[in-house]
Parts: C-alpha cells; structure tokens; sequence
C-alpha cells in the first residue's frame, strides 16, 4: 500500500512504546504526518524522532488519556498545528495486571484501568469525532484485545476494558457511518512489546504456554498490528466500519 495515507493527519496514543510507536512508523512510511502523544515524554519524543529520521513529519503532544482536559488539547493541538485530523488510532492501554481471580482484584486497579482503558478511549473519540464532523469525515481505529472478544484468566478487568472498548467502536461506528466517519478496533493478541514483558515477568509458565495459547506458534510482533492499522485507516478500507479485527495467530478462533 505505498503512500496510501498520504498527507494525512493522522494522531497516534501511546505511540511511546509497543504497538503505538510501530504503528506510527507504518502510518509515517505511509506518507501520514503523525501527532505522536502519550503520557510518557521520553518515549514520544523518541517515537518523534525516529519518524523524522526516516524522512516523516510530526509533533509531539504530551497527554494522558484518562484526564478529559489533557485529551481536548490534544485534539487542539493537532488542529492548531495542521487544521485537521483525518485518523486518529486511540491506542493508550495498561495491562493492570493483578495475578489473582477476580473477586480478590483491587478496587483501586480497577478504577484505574477503566479510566485508561475504557474512559481514555471514550474521551477521545468524544474530542477527534467533533473535527471530522466539520471537515466531513475520516477513520479511527482503537486498541482493544483478542481479551476484548473472549474471557481472559487471571485478566478478567482487562477483558472487560477491552470488551468495552469493542462496544464503543461498534455503537460509534452506527452512530456515525452516515457522517462519513469509520470507526474500527483492532485485536491483538500476545504481542512482543513492554507491556507483554511485564505479564510474563515472573510467569514462566504463562510465557512457555504462549505457543500453544496463539496457534501461529509464536508471539506476534508490533509491526504485525501497524500494518492491520495502516489498512483500517486507509481508504482501502472505505465500506469497513464497525469491525473488531482480530490479528492474533488464530488466538480467537479456538
Ligand atoms: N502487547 C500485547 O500483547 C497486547 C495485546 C492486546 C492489546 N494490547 C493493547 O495494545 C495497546 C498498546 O500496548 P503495548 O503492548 O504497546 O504496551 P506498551 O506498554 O508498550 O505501550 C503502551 C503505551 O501507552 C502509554 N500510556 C499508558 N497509559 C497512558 C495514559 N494514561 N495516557 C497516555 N498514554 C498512556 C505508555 O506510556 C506506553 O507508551 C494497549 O491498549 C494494550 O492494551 C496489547
């Protein structure tokens, strides 16, 4: 797909990391100027500069998702700086991971995973859906999980997030097809990222029985889930809207 997001603004969330920052690079190589954001600074503005390096264009916006005010001047920013924002990919995720079953999670885990998770998403769709609406389009992809489409041991808060998070793109997507704005979810599965050495740290049989828990045999990788993105957002996609893609080696098909 050479140059299939060309001159598009294009706003990336946890781009400082993971899935975030390989996806920024797919949407840059794609020809889109990225507005790289995410609550950490020193991983944005490295995600910036390798976009640079690679001949891209782009600005960082530091924010972090759960606050609405930081999550509106993001949106701004973007608009002050390029006057439009054709996709957005609403990425910014924790894992909250706890280890015990579900009655034993921690209540003050949970609120912080739905307020990233779940309100984090919804405050940016609630931001980035108001500027396509004036400009008469454009497509938003969001992180949810193959623990958004089935029940996750061990994970049950993070599942939960994750099926939220299938809701609000599948309702967003009825709500605004007429508007000429597609709204889509990509799923990952077990991902080779921070995040995914986090869970595995200290779990070695949770990191052996990856294998057989993703049915492709092995981890995917971030560039893996960029390229599904890249997809969701370009016009290459233009009659797919509502639709939580899977890309995990079979892990949802079992
Ligand atoms: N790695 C996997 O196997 C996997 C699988 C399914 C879904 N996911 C999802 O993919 C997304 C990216 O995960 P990753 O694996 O790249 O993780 P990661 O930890 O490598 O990156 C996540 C990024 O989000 C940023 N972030 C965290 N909280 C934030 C906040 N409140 N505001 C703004 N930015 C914030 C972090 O600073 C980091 O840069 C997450 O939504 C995650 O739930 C990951």
């Amino acid at each position: 797909m050479p140059d299939s997001l060309n001159d598009k603004i294009t706003l990336v969330t946890g781009a400082g990391s993971g899935i975030g920052r390989a996806t920024s690079l797919v949407l840059a190589r794609e020809g889109a100027t990225i507005a790289v954001s995410d609550i950490d600074a020193d991983g944005g503005e490295e995600t910036l500069s390798a976009i640079k390096d690679m001949g891209g264009d782009g600005m960082f916006v530091h924010a972090d998702v759960s606050r609405p005010a930081d999550v509106e001047a993001m949106v701004g920013a973007v608009i002050q700086a390029y006057g439009r924002l054709d996709c957005a990919y609403n990425n910014a995720g924790i894992e909250g991971y706890w280890g015990g079953r579900l009655h034993e999670y921690p209540e003050d885990t949970f609120d912080r995973l739905i307020d990233i998770n779940v309100k984090g998403v919804w405050l940016c769709l609630k931001y980035e859906i108001p500027e396509m609406l004036k400009q008469g389009g454009g497509a938003i992809v969001n992180t949810a999980s193959a623990a958004g489409l089935v029940g996750s041991r061990r994970l049950s808060v993070y599942s939960a997030s994750k099926h939220a998070v299938v809701g609000l793109t599948k309702s967003a997507a009825l709500e605004y097809a007429a508007d000429n704005i597609r709204v889509n979810a990509v799923c990952p599965g077990i991902i080779d990222t921070p995040m995914m050495d986090r869970l595995v740290e200290g779990r070695d049989d949770y990191a052996a029985a990856i294998p057989t828990r993703q049915p492709i045999g092995r981890k995917g990788t971030p560039n893996e889930i960029a390229e599904a993105v890249a997809w969701l957002c370009s016009d290459a996609a233009s009659l797919v809207t509502g639709l939580a893609m899977a890309v995990d080696g079979a892990f949802t098909a079992q």
